[in-house]
């Protein structure tokens, strides 16, 4: 029995029937949202399970062609390729090689789907040093200190080489202060007004990329706290966020995801008033905890994707990096998760 008048308002009579939610919704991902990270090795002939990231490979150079066309068929916004090289080296030199992994993998992908989807790549030299970090190391600085400046060289010709071979967007994951600017001044002189950069604005030292490290049969001894955020922090994201878009920065990203929501809503409020495009990174050991719970049936599948992406989508991100791709996009075309 109901007291006439009271309560005042009822929200409960907007979620009475599916057709009433779907109508008033805010917030549905689709899969032309999601990017697919995607991990290549040299060598292989076969796709290699990775333990700690459940149904995520490292692909030979003809499954990563099968993978990418399945995904442009599922729907999927676009591609990250990270490559896994046979060597390393202090500098990194594989990164530049023409001939190297990753460069080969743009080149394939490239041919393979076109402009179907967006082609992007990993530009970092963590997967081609032989120690591990993100750019190269001072020399007589203390054990493990990476050289700012030098490494923004490195990444000048990474550029030209992601470029060259067809890379649509420039993942910028290194950290580097003023590694857009300087990416973007290597791109103009050589011509190129069209590549466009994706900066890894917001990436946080986080114990959530363990599972990746793996991926890339990392060699990282220590941390990258010297270079990555300090989980601490959230002002320090909005100075980044300045100096991204200042040097040229197309899309700006906050990374991880689910544990750095609120990062993510006040650098998408700043960037919306920017007109500058958010992404989020849905990582490694977010997809391993999901997994894990699904694996020992404590969480749905299914559910839970659709509702983590949700939650992503909803504090600001319009671009969602996600090992779940693929998949995620086929539930939400099926309207799972409503
Ligand atoms: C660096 C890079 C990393 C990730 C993406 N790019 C690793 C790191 O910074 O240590 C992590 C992604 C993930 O955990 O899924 N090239």
């Amino acid at each position: 029995m109901s007291v006439a008048g009271f309560p005042a308002g009822r929200p409960r009579r907007l979620r009475r029937t599916a057709a009433l939610r779907d109508l008033v919704a805010q917030t549905r991902p689709a899969g032309s949202d999601l990017v697919l990270p995607l991990f290549v090795k040299e060598g292989l002939r076969e796709p290699a399970p990775i333990a700690s990231m459940p149904g995520v490979v490292q692909h030979s150079r003809d499954s990563l062609r099968k993978a990418a066309l399945e995904a442009v068929q599922a729907g999927v916004g676009g591609l990250m390729l990270f490559g896994v090289p046979v060597q390393r080296d202090a500098t990194g030199s594989g990164a530049t090689d023409e001939k190297g992994v990753l460069n080969t993998a743009i080149r394939d992908v490239v041919a393979e789907v076109g402009d179907a989807t967006v082609v992007m790549a990993d530009l970092c030299l963590d997967e081609f040093t032989d120690h591990g970090h993100c750019g190269v190391l001072a020399s007589g600085g203390t054990a493990g200190t990476v050289d700012n400046d030098a490494t923004l060289l490195r990444y000048r010709d990474m550029a030209l080489s992601q470029a060259a071979a067809g890379a649509h967007v420039l993942g910028l994951s290194g950290m580097m202060d003023g590694q857009v600017g300087a990416v973007r001044g290597a791109l103009e002189e050589s011509g190129d007004v069209d590549t466009a950069l994706l900066a890894y604005t917001a990436k946080y030292a986080s114990a959530f990329y363990g599972p990746f490290r793996d991926a890339v049969e990392s060699t990282l001894e220590g941390d990258r706290r010297a270079y990555q955020q300090d989980p601490a922090n959230l002002d320090e994201a909005l100075r980044e966020l300045a100096l991204d878009v200042a040097e040229g920065a197309d899309i700006v990203m906050v990374k991880p995801a689910l544990p750095y929501l609120d990062v993510l809503r006040r650098v998408a409020d700043r960037a919306g008033e920017l007109g500058v495009p958010v992404a989020a990174y849905q990582v490694s050991g977010e997809l391993a905890m999901a997994e894990a719970a699904f694996a020992a049936g404590w969480l749905d599948r299914d559910r839970t994707i659709v509702e983590t992406l949700t939650a992503i989508r909803r504090a600001g991100a319009g671009i969602v990096l996600t090992y779940w791709a693929v998949e995620a996009a086929g539930l939400l075309a099926a309207g799972a998760g409503r």
